[in-house]
C-alpha cells in the first residue's frame, strides 16, 4: 500500500466522519460478549441500514466500559447515554430514539441507588477497532 492509498483512506474516513451524528459504542468485551453483545451490534447495524440512517450513523465496538454486571452495554455519545441488559430486540426502539431525539428511558443505565446516569465519564469505551465502517 501505498502513501498516497493511506492519505486517500484517511481522508475517506474523516469525510465519513464530519457526516456522523450518532456514534453507538456497543461493548464487546468478554463479560458483554458473553451476553451476546454482538447480536446486539449486528442488530443496531441491520436497523440503521433499514432506517436509511448508514450516513450519519455508526455503530462500533469498544472493550470494557467497567460496568460488566448491567451488560450487554451499549453507549450514545450524542445523546450522552449509557444503555444496559441491551438485546437485540431494543435496536429498533433504540435507533427510533436517535431519529427523535429521545434516549430510550426504560434502557438507561441505573447508577448505584436507583438514579439514572448519564455515560460515565471515568469509564468512557475503548475503541478496540471492530467497527462497521470501513
Ligand atoms: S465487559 Fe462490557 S462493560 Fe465490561
Amino acid at each position: 500500500m501505498t502513501a498516497e492509498e493511506l492519505d486517500k483512506i484517511a481522508e475517506d474516513e474523516r469525510e465519513s466522519s464530519r457526516n456522523c451524528r450518532h456514534r453507538l459504542h456497543v461493548c464487546v468485551a468478554a463479560g458483554c460478549l458473553s451476553l451476546h453483545s454482538d447480536q446486539v451490534k449486528n442488530s443496531l447495524e441491520a436497523q440503521i441500514k433499514a432506517s436509511g440512517l448508514e450516513s450519519e450513523c455508526r455503530v462500533k465496538g469498544v472493550g470494557c466500559m467497567g460496568l460488566c454486571s448491567a451488560g450487554p452495554l451499549v453507549s450514545v455519545s450524542s445523546q450522552d447515554v449509557t444503555y444496559q441488559d441491551v438485546a437485540p430486540e431494543d435496536a429498533p426502539e433504540i435507533v427510533q430514539g436517535l431519529q427523535a431525539g429521545k434516549p430510550v428511558e426504560r434502557l438507561r443505565f441505573a447508577a448505584v441507588g436507583g438514579t439514572t446516569a448519564s455515560t460515565p465519564k471515568k469509564l468512557g469505551p475503548v475503541a478496540i477497532g471492530i467497527s462497521s465502517a470501513p
